[in-house]
């Protein structure tokens, strides 16, 4: 077992005016965060008004977003939300509109106020705006895994390839039709059984180069060490797509290390409705998505934000 291994036991539940963060159903390490029908109603009417142009043009319109949500629960929401996402034993939570609205503007809104509240987003090259919208289908031509539908999307972590931070991500489901499987797969790197084989490998701190394909528009390429500190504990930055490596020892390092990931019995596979959005630590979470059934109807669309911590 892992010598680094966390504590495990029931997440601490942690309530306050208009919602409660608690243990996740199925998942020891998440939170589920609920909030009253009434915050969300108040916030939806409040928000009303905004256009997803205004978000998209006006940065600190997406600030306002998440300072009309803080104004509907207590002063210690944003604090307790940032804790979550920080603490190494869990760093990740699930929190949805509990079906108040099935409007797409309305769940840019809602996710924007939470990215807000937790830091500021990166600029997301492939969209070409703070956040990107995109569809899995039947059919794909895309350059990368992202999109395509019948294969397994490997556990990784975002914003291998870019030269900034990258501490969360937010993944929340806009639309779904005629879709069964393709679930979200994560994996807490505490959980992972063989975690100090590869940690303790020569490789370990190996600056691999990272390249993006020409979807995402990113030109430069980085380097990046499989592993880093950081606040002194563990994390992983790793992508089977876009690391390249430059001998047949440093291609083994990456083809286990990605072959254990996906073999470890502490990967959770979240069953994630409509209107509902998963935020996670980026450092020390992998996530990936499983296989759909063949469906030629099939249809998905995912948003996405990554961003940092503003200290
Ligand atoms: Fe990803």
């Amino acid at each position: 077992m892992c010598a680094l291994q966390t504590r495990k036991g029931k997440l601490p539940t942690i309530s306050g005016k208009g919602y409660v963060m608690d243990a996740h159903e199925n998942h020891d390490r998440l939170y589920h965060i609920e909030l009253e029908e009434q915050v969300i109603d108040q916030f939806l009417e409040e928000v009303k008004d905004v256009s997803d142009e205004q978000l998209e043009y006006i940065p600190y319109e997406r600030l306002m977003m998440a300072n009309t949500l803080l104004g509907l629960v207590d002063d210690q929401f944003g604090q307790n939300l940032r804790a979550v996402l920080h603490d190494r034993q869990s760093g990740g939570f699930t929190i949805g509109l509990r079906g108040r609205t099935y409007d797409d503007q309305d769940y840019v809104k809602f996710s924007t106020a939470l990215t807000h509240i937790a830091g500021i987003p990166n600029f997301d090259a492939m969209s070409k705006k703070y956040y990107a919208r995109f569809s899995v289908k039947h059919t794909d031509e895309s350059d990368s895994y992202l999109r395509q539908a019948y294969r397994r999307f490997t556990l990784h972590t975002d914003g291998t390839y870019v030269d900034e931070p990258t501490d969360w991500l937010l993944m929340m489901k806009m639309e779904e039709s005629n879709a069964s499987g393709g679930r979200s797969r994560l994996l807490h790197l505490d959980e992972w059984e063989e975690f100090d084989e590869f940690y303790r490998h020569p490789l370990a701190s190996y600056p691999f180069t990272y390249k993006a394909p020409a979807s995402k528009n990113v030109t430069e390429d980085v380097q990046r060490t499989t592993f880093y500190k950081w606040h002194n504990l563990p994390c992983i930055c790793f992508i089977d797509q876009f690391a390249f490596p430059e001998t047949i020892q440093h291609a083994k390092y990456l083809k286990e290390l990605s072959e254990s990931l996906e073999a470890s019995s502490g990967v959770i596979e979240l069953e994630l409705p409509v209107g509902e959005l998963v935020m996670l630590n980026n450092r020390f979470w992998l996530h990936g998505r499983g296989r759909f059934d063949r469906n030629t109807d099939l249809h998905r669309e995912l948003l996405r934000q990554r961003g940092r911590f503003v200290e």
